[in-house]
Formats: C-alpha cells, structure tokens, sequence
C-alpha cells in the first residue's frame, strides 16, 4: 500500500476523481476522548522535551510564551508555527480535547484536514492520553495571546492540503519503541525521548523530496532543514569519532558547550536552549546513554512521556542554572 501510495506520489497522473476522492477520504479516527485530569507540571516538562516551546514561541523577536514561532523556511515554503495559547479566537482555545489529541497523535486538524509534517507529530503519535491531557493542561496557565501568528506562505502545489493526506499514508509511521533486554533504565528512557518527544530525528534524519524521512539513513544526519541547515550524523561512530561521552553529551544538552571546546550554533542552539536545558539530568544523561550505545540503525517516531518525577519546569523565561556539571 505505502509503496502504491509513493509511486502516486512520484508520478503526476492523478486524475481530477481521485483527488476529489482523497480530499474526501477521512483519515481521523473518531473517538469519543473525555479529557482526564491533567498535570500542568508534567505537561510543562513534556512541552519542553518535546519542543513545542521551542517551536511555537519566537524567543528570537521576544515573542510570547506559544503565541507563534519563527517561521521554518523550507524548499516547499515557509511554515508558521501557529499561535497555540487558550486564546479561542487567534490560538487553540476553541478546540476540544478529542480535536487537540488527534492533532498531536495523528496530524488530524478538526476540519479533518492534515496538519503539514513541519509540525512533527509523527513523533507524537504514542503519547497517551495522560500526556495529552497534561499538555492540554500546561498551555491552559500560559497567558493567551489574542493576535494570530502570520499565516504560512507555501509554494502550489503543497499549499493544497489534501495532498497532505497522501504524505500521511505514505511517510507517518506508527510508533517504534521496542522493549530491549538487558538495556539499562537510562537506556529505554533515552530511547523513549530520541525516538518520540524529542524528535532528534525531525533534524538529523535525511528527507526524500517530498519530506519523508529515510529510514536507512536515521540520525546520520541531513542537509535539508529549514533555511538551508545541516545536521551532522548523531549515530554512535560519528558521535565517538568527534570525542562525545555519555559525560560529555549530557553536559552539552544542558550548556551547548562541546567536547572540542566549541559551542552548538544554529537550531542545535536553540534545541539546547528552549528544551534540553530545562530537563532533568537524568533525561539528558539517558539521551547520551541510548545515542552512544543503539540497538541498531535508529529510526523515529514513537511516543515519550515526561519524566515522572521531575521538578516543574516553567513554560517561559531561563533553564534553571544548576550548579554541579561534570
Ligand atoms: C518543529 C516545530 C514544531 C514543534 C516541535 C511543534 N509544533 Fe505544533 N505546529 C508546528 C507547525 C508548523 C504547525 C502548523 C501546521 C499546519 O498548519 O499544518 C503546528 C500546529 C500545531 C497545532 C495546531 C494548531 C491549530 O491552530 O490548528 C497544535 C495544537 C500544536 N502545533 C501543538 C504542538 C504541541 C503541543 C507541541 C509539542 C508536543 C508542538 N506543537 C510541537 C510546528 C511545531
Ligand atoms: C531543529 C533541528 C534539530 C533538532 C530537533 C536536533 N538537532 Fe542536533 N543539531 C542540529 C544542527 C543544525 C546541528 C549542527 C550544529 C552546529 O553546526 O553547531 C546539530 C548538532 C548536534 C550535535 C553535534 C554533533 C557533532 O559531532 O558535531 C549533537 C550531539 C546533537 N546535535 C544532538 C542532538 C540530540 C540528542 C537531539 C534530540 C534531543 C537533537 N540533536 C535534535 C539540529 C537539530
């Protein structure tokens, strides 16, 4: 079917019918989803492993906690990330848990609409419902900001959404964390929070042409990010070639200070700054444990809770400056 879907995909006879009938092919799965209880400090922590300060917040401009990101430059067009505060009119204030789920777990917008994969929620897609709900929670104590984010400025023909639900079958995989024995609890934890919420892949994973990540190439790095960027390779050779430890990642997740002395630029820069700064230790150092030491060649998506027993973690301002490195 994937393969069926690629080839469609690859060439351009699609004919008028069948585009009016995926427009139409309904890809949510409906299901009634009460919200239960969520935990605002759990879900702070969440949105800052998985990014979503990081991106839906315009640090750069000085721009409000969710109220809107910088744009994300693309060979298809420049994406937005959307105002997500409670606001109902201008942010996601108007949304109802089961619609806010389905966005984040599938890609789904209420209007059964796909979102576009420069919103990673491929690597969303096994939070659970107390995730979600702890999210939920967590973007309900930022200030709302009633003024919309620029819309996205996306070249024809990827600015026809219904496409998008091709991208869907073909490249949005189901999550893939898998139980390894003998793998110590940093090690799964680690696992959990490269391959889902932290979505080290989104950027250090090649993309074919039409923005589907490689699968043979996972984390050997990528030269199509947005505004032109690369990533180097994040697999273990590479990694301990350039001189990194466990000791000396997990220190460079929280100072973006590097084993040669040099410091993370660009969106490395930003990754450290908005999101892994703000975790546990111990989430950084489980980061570095399962990057030096994978199962085998890595791919992406699967889901990752916040850590359990973290300390809150605040949605706006500085990571909290620690005293001990090593
Ligand atoms: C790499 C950047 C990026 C990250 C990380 C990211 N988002 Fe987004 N998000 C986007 C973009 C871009 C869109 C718009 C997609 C579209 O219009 O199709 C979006 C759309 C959304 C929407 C839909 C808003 C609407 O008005 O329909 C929600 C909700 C959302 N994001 C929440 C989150 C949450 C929660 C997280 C963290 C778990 C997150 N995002 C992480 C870039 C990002
Ligand atoms: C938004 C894109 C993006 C994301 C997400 C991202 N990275 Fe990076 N990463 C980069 C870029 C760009 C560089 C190159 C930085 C530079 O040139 O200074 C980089 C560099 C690195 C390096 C340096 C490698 C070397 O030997 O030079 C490491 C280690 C790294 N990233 C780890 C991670 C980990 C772990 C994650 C997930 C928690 C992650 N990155 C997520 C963009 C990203």
């Amino acid at each position: 079917m994937r393969g069926l879907i690629r080839a469609a995909l690859a060439s351009a006879g699609l004919g008028m019918v069948a585009i009016a009938v995926i427009a139409r092919w309904p890809i949510a799965e409906s299901r009634d989803l009460p919200a239960p209880d969520g935990d605002a400090y759990r879900g702070a922590y969440l949105a800052r492993s998985a990014g979503c300060v990081a991106c839906h917040t315009n640090t750069a401009a000085g721009g409000a906690a969710l109220a809107g990101g910088k744009a994300l430059t693309t060979p298809f067009g420049s994406f937005v990330p959307p105002n997500i505060t409670a606001d109902p009119v201008h942010g996601i204030g108007d949304m109802t848990f089961a619609e806010f789920a389905a966005a984040l777990r599938q890609g789904v917008r209420p209007d059964g609409k796909a979102y576009y994969p420069a919103f990673p929620y491929e690597f969303y897609a096994d939070f659970s419902d107390q995730d979600i709900a702890d999210l939920w929670a967590a973007i309900r104590t930022v200030p709302s900001i009633a003024e919309p984010a620029p819309a996205h400025d996306v070249r024809f023909p990827f600015n026809m959404r219904w496409g998008l639900k091709l991208w869907r079958a073909a490249y949005m995989k189901p999550a893939d964390i898998s139980p390894v024995l003998g793998k110590s609890d940093a090690w799964i934890r680690g696992q959990e929070l490269v391959r889902g919420a932290a979505h080290c892949a989104a950027c250090h994973t090649g993309r074919n042409i039409f923005g589907g990540l490689k699968d043979s190439e996972a984390l050997a790095g990528s030269d199509s990010l947005p505004e032109g960027e690369t990533a180097p390779s994040i697999r273990p050779e590479a990694l301990k070639t350039n001189g990194w430890t466990v000791a000396n990642l997990t220190y460079a997740l929280k100072t973006s200070v590097m084993p040669n002395g040099d410091v993370f630029g660009g969106s490395m820069a930003e990754v450290v700054q908005t999101g892994t700064a703000f975790l546990d230790e111990g989430d950084r150092e489980a980061i570095a444990t399962y990057l030096l030491d994978p199962p085998e060649a890595t791919r992406t998506a699967s889901g990752a809770g916040a850590s359990k027993n973290s300390a809150a973690v605040e949605l706006a301002g500085d990571p909290v400056a620690e005293t001990n490195e090593n």
